[in-house]
Order: structure tokens, then C-alpha cells, then sequence
């Protein structure tokens, strides 16, 4: 049995990665690619009662260090639950969320530093670094002009412009670091043409 491809989806909060997600699962389908779609905080039964507590307003108080912790934690027990046994059974995963978004957020956006969010994610993940990062490209301003607001009540929505610009960058950042993994998809389109090229560019690298 073939190993299935391991693919991760990012951006920023409101980057349409939710809408693209929906429209490469309906093409699996279509098509009839075996795939599973989970997302990372969660994607199992004790990585989502992890989530709850990381995206959870009242939990405000919650340190960054605490906060990098847990995400490394969910993603140790997501990648033993469901990534890998999909993956040893041929089948695609499809991940909302991955490790950059550590990165992103908590390495460049809270300041922890690449070097400690580096040693926890080698400690969560061991070997399992997808085959493929698509990142969607849009700032949070033309993000939030589209979403209209955040949400009050989500703990990380509440974090602020500056938050997610910093967000932004390390997401940039990230890309130019490792340009053979992560692709930089151009979000400003409309879904149908941002689709498309998703396909071809997950298809031209093996992936599909
Ligand atoms: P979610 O509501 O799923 O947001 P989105 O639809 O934008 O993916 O919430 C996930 C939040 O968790 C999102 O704001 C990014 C954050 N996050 C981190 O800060 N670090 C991580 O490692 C992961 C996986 C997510």
C-alpha cells in the first residue's frame, strides 16, 4: 500500500480557506479520491476537548507558553489518531491548520521565538511534516473588510489588528523559509478560480 499525501491548509483568520477546503473535498469526492478532511486545534476526541479549551473567551488569562503547549499537544494526539492511520491506508488527509500556523501565531505573532515553538513541534509531530502547505494570501485588513468584524466571543479573534498583521508576516516568512513545501496562493480571487489552481498546483506536485 502506497502512503496517502499529507496537505495542509493556511492563512490568516477570513483568508476563505474554509470555503476552499469545502470545494477540494466536493473535487475528492467527485472524483472519487480517497481522502479524510480533519483540522487542527482538534480533529479527535481529546484533541477537540484541547480545543475548546484554546479557543474559549473566558480562558483570557491563559499564558502564551501554556497556549503553545496545548497546540503541540492536540497535534501529537490528532497525528496519532487520525493523520497517521490515513495516511498508512493510502488515503489523503486534508488538514485545516498545521504546524506553520504554531509558527505563524505563536512563534513570530506572540513572540515566542521559531527556536522554542521548533523544539515542541519536533517533540508533538516527530516525522510528519506535510507534503504539501497551501498558504492563502490575504491580509487580514482586506480579511476582516470581507468577515465584516470579529467574533466576541472567540479568544483569538479578539487579539487585534496588530496580532494578525504580525500574523501576516510570519506567514510570509514562512514561505520564503520553505518554498519547495508551502505555495503561496494569490486569495484575493473569486473561490472557483482559486480552486482550480489549487488542484493543478497539488496535482503538478503529486499530490492529488
Ligand atoms: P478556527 O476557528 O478554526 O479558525 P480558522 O477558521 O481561521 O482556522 O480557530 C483556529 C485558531 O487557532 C486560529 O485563530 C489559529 C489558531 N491556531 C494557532 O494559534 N496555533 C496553531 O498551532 C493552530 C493549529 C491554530
Amino acid at each position: 500500500m502506497t502512503r496517502g499525501k499529507f496537505i495542509t491548509f493556511e492563512g490568516c483568520d477570513g483568508c476563505g480557506k474554509s470555503t476552499q477546503l469545502k470545494l477540494l473535498i466536493e473535487y475528492l469526492t467527485e472524483n472519487k479520491i480517497e481522502h479524510i478532511f480533519t483540522r487542527e486545534p482538534g480533529g479527535g476526541k481529546i484533541s477537540e476537548q484541547i480545543r475548546e479549551i484554546l479557543l474559549n473567551g473566558k480562558n483570557a488569562e491563559m499564558t502564551d507558553e501554556c497556549e503553545a503547549l496545548l497546540y503541540a499537544a492536540a497535534r501529537a494526539q490528532h497525528l496519532r489518531d487520525k493523520v497517521e492511520p490515513a495516511l498508512a491506508a493510502g488515503k489523503i488527509v486534508v488538514c485545516d491548520r498545521y504546524v506553520d500556523s504554531s509558527f505563524a501565531y505563536q512563534a513570530y505573532a506572540r513572540g515566542l521565538g521559531v527556536e522554542f515553538v521548533e523544539k515542541i513541534n519536533a517533540f508533538a509531530m516527530e516525522k510528519y511534516l506535510p507534503d504539501c502547505t497551501v498558504f492563502f494570501d490575504l491580509s487580514p485588513k482586506e480579511a476582516f473588510a470581507r468577515k465584516q468584524g470579529a467574533d466576541e466571543n472567540d479568544r483569538l479573534e479578539q487579539a487585534g489588528m496588530a496580532f494578525h498583521d504580525k500574523v501576516y508576516a510570519g506567514y510570509k516568512t514562512l514561505a520564503e523559509k520553505y518554498p519547495d513545501r508551502i505555495v503561496v496562493i494569490d486569495a484575493r480571487r473569486s473561490p472557483k478560480e482559486i480552486v482550480a489552481e489549487v488542484i493543478k498546483v497539488l496535482q503538478e506536485k503529486n499530490c492529488l
